[in-house]
């Protein structure tokens, strides 16, 4: 079967999804990255650009999990007009007989009450369009499959989209080893952007687990694009894809990196997981940026020069402890030995903020899939706050 371009040429409509309360900062790095009309949404961006900035927003964005590319709006209020529309899309466009696929539906309307049989009836009209032009059908594959379509119904509308990602691009590729609590990569990098870190002071994180804060810290440091280590996108499945804009989207970001000044810091207790930490960090091949200590934060004193902490401790919910007592020894430490630094942690567990005996000067709500947590900052000032603004 000849395969088709799918994207004609010039700017089209993309969507990349991100956290509850990184909406900002995604919309930001996309102004960065040369994105076009750009439009936050709930837990996503709205953005143009073309088939390159496609490529290099799925290489580059720090904070996206997927972006999705809208190839079809329509009213719909049952099922036989949902099967009509979409057996009249020309699924040749974007599929070959020999590629799997798999659809996701999310459902929000009076009209539809399941998403999965939504689904399975997007998955008739093209298996069915396929065997009546070629006498033959696609295979569906859940896991891994060529082409990913995802169907949305809000109401009476319904917006097809094929992903461009795959696996969602929290998975750069570089986190082999994982310890009992690790956070999402694009949460921790949207993290480290929002606490505002200036790339010059050093980076520390007091409870490092599998090491994603110190990695993705020095990916950022050295503006290194978030998705390098990456092995497969789903765009290159796609019967237009063009290995050779592919390769200079991807040597043309490389370009940009840059050497990374501060030091980059982590600290665990668990021997274990320091070795699973440096096993990921080689892996990123960042090692030459980070050091990564196995220590109790709480013995730890600050390195010298301005430092900036980002860290997520236990919240009690994966690991267990007595976390009233450990947030009053973090805030112990940071008064005592870190004095003239600013840290953030990301925690759920609110009744423990109470413990910290320190002002949030900021408290951001944040969402890990349906947990919601607070991304706090602390500032440790050198003497008091009334001493800093007025010496005498
Ligand atoms: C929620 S996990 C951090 C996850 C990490 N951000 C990651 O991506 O894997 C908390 C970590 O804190 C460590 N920890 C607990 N108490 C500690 C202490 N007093 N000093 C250093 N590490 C500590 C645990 O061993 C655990 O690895």
């Amino acid at each position: 079967m000849p395969k088709k371009n799918n994207q004609g040429s010039g700017n089209f409509e993309m969507i990349a999804k991100t956290y509850h309360g990184l909406e900002d900062v995604l919309a930001k790095e996309l102004l960065q990255l040369g994105a076009q009309d750009i439009k936050t949404l709930r837990r996503a961006v709205k953005f143009k650009g073309d088939l390159g900035f496609m490529y290099k927003a799925n290489l580059s964005l720090r904070t996206a999990v997927r972006i999705i590319k809208p190839i079809k709006s329509f009213k719909v209020r049952n099922e036989d007009q949902l099967y009509e529309e979409l057996r009249n899309i020309d699924w040749e466009q974007y599929m070959t007989i020999d590629d799997k696929f798999a659809v996701d539906s999310f459902v929000n309307s009076p009209y539809f009450n399941h998403s999965l049989y939504v689904a399975l009836k997007t998955k008739d009209a093209i298996v069915d369009q396929f065997r009546d032009k070629c006498g033959m059908r696609p295979d569906v594959d859940l896991d891994q499959p060529n082409l990913r379509i995802n169907i949305h119904i809000t109401d009476e509308t319904c917006t097809l989209s094929i992903d461009s990602s795959g696996k969602s691009l929290h998975k750069r590729g570089y986190r082999l080893e994982t310890n009992e609590a690790p956070i999402s990569e694009a949460l921790a990098a949207g993290l480290i952007l929002l606490s505002g870190w200036d790339k010059k002071s050093h980076f520390v994180d007091g409870m490092c687990g599998s090491g994603t804060f110190l990695v993705e810290a020095a990916m950022i440091g050295a503006n290194i694009p978030a998705n390098i280590n990456r092995a497969h996108f789903a765009f290159q499945d796609w019967p237009d894809f063009d290995q050779e804009l592919w390769d200079l989207i991807r040597s043309s970001q490389l370009k940009r990196a840059t050497d990374c000044y501060g030091k980059i810091i982590g600290y665990d207790l668990n021997p274990e997981t320091v070795a699973s930490a440096n096993v990921n960090i080689k892996n990123s091949g960042l090692e030459d940026y980070i050091e990564i200590h196995c220590a109790n934060f709480f013995e730890t004193t600050k390195p010298e020069g301005p430092t900036h902490l980002v860290f997520n401790p236990p919240y009690g919910v994966r690991i267990q402890g007595d976390i009233p007592e450990m947030y009053k020894q973090i805030g112990d430490t940071l008064k005592k030995n870190y004095s003239g630094s600013e840290a953030w942690f990301l925690t759920s567990h609110m009744e423990g903020l109470k413990h910290v005996g320190l002002r949030a000067s900021r408290k951001i709500e944040i969402y890990q899939a349906k947990l919601e947590c607070r991304f706090v900052k602390y500032e440790m000032y050198q003497g008091t706050k009334k001493m800093k603004k007025n010496p005498s």
